[in-house]
């Protein structure tokens, strides 16, 4: 177990401000990592390996992407026993993201809405940062790269981001996630449509074969949905994907949906919702994606998982691997350890 219990460390940063409790937490992460000091939240991983889209995972418990978006915190960050850590969303350039405040708890759900809108430090900063990593990786865990495009690229010229973004991270990555379901940025969510979708891919497969040809090594590719899809949708995505020989989908991103939260505190803020709420909807796409892609191909799911149990909900609905994020800031560090515990075979 960690040094101090989460039990105690959770209601200080309750106290404050979310994103400020964020980046206070964030800041002394990146400053103790690799330290003895990293003694105060680390935990030993859980060991159970499995390949998925011929990567080795030590465990099956990763930590989403957006919690760590500069991608200054991998090491200590892995040191929770994570068999993986997905960084990012990075844009090509720094952008501050929406006017504050932009991130909300709804304790009574152990819920958030954010609307941070992809405040990051953009690309050259946040490859900086991901070089500079080293313990984590060489331990054997697994780094994903997860890009975006910037609020101020017209939505007509997104692919220009996304192949900037593939191209520099390209290097450094084992898998790259291409996120086009953040409820934060306006249209984005357009690009999962069939023809936009169909173009997007299109461009990055054939930019990673050149970069693979190039460099010698495939970087698999997966890309992200939102959970407020309907079947239909979800089917057009995943024959989609197939066609493109894409090497794996991660379901869900947060939901616009507040049916879950009617009437608490916070709940009509805008933005994306996460944490508990999303769990049934995230699954019943995993489902609809498993059902359409047959056996075999690689989904990660993500959403509302606060426990053991509902970390193999995920693995019950057909994905292979799962990654948490609002469950962290509620349970802590030991949710990563029961989490992998609760699916080792
Ligand atoms: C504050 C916050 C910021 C997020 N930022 C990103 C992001 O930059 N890119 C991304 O792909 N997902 C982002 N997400 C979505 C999470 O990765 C995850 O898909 C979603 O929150 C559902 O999982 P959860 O219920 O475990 O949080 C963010 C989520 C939260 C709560």
């Amino acid at each position: 177990m960690s040094l101090v219990p989460y039990a105690l460390t959770r209601p200080f940063l309750f106290g404050l401000d979310p994103e400020q409790a964020h980046e206070l937490t964030l800041d002394a992460i990146a400053r103790l990592q690799n330290t003895p000091l990293q003694c105060l939240w680390a935990q030993a991983r859980v060991s159970d390996p499995v390949t998925v889209a011929g990567l080795r995972f030590p465990n099956r418990i990763g930590l989403a992407a957006g919690l760590d978006k500069n991608g200054r915190c991998i090491d200590g960050l892995g040191a929770m026993g994570f068999g993986f850590i997905e960084v990012g969303t990075v844009t090509p350039k720094g952008q501050p993201g929406n006017p504050k405040p932009r991130m909300f708890r709804l304790p009574q759900a152990d819920a958030l809405i954010n609307r941070l809108g992809f405040n990051n430090l953009g690309l050259d900063a946040f490859l900086a940062n991901v070089r500079r990593a080293r313990s984590f990786r060489a331990a054997g865990g697994v780094l994903g790269l997860n890009i975006g495009k910037n609020a101020a690229t017209p939505i007509e010229n997104a692919t220009d981001d996304y192949l900037a973004g593939l191209a520099g991270v390209y290097p450094h990555a084992d898998y790259v996630t291409v996120n086009i379901s953040s409820p934060n940025t306006r249209n984005l969510r357009a690009l999962q449509s069939d023809e936009a979708l169909d173009a997007l891919l299109g461009a990055l497969v054939a930019r990673r074969a050149e970069l693979a040809r190039l460099q010698g090594r495939q970087v698999p590719m997966f890309l992200k949905i939102a959970p407020d899809l309907d079947e239909a949708q979800v089917q057009v995505i995943a024959a989609t994907l197939k066609r493109h020989g894409l090497d794996g989908v991660i379901a869900t991103n947060t939901t616009i949906s507040r049916d879950a939260v009617k009437g608490l505190p916070h709940a009509e803020e805008a933005g994306g919702l996460s944490g508990r709420p999303v769990l049934v909807a995230s699954n019943a796409v995993i489902r609809q994606l498993r059902s359409a892609l047959g056996p075999g191909f690689p989904i990660v799911g993500v959403g509302g998982v606060l426990s053991g149990e509902d970390a193999r909900s995920k693995i019950d609905a057909g994905a292979d691997l799962v990654q948490v994020y609002t469950g962290l800031i509620y349970k802590g560090p030991p949710l990563v350890r029961d989490a992998a515990l609760a699916l080792r075979r």
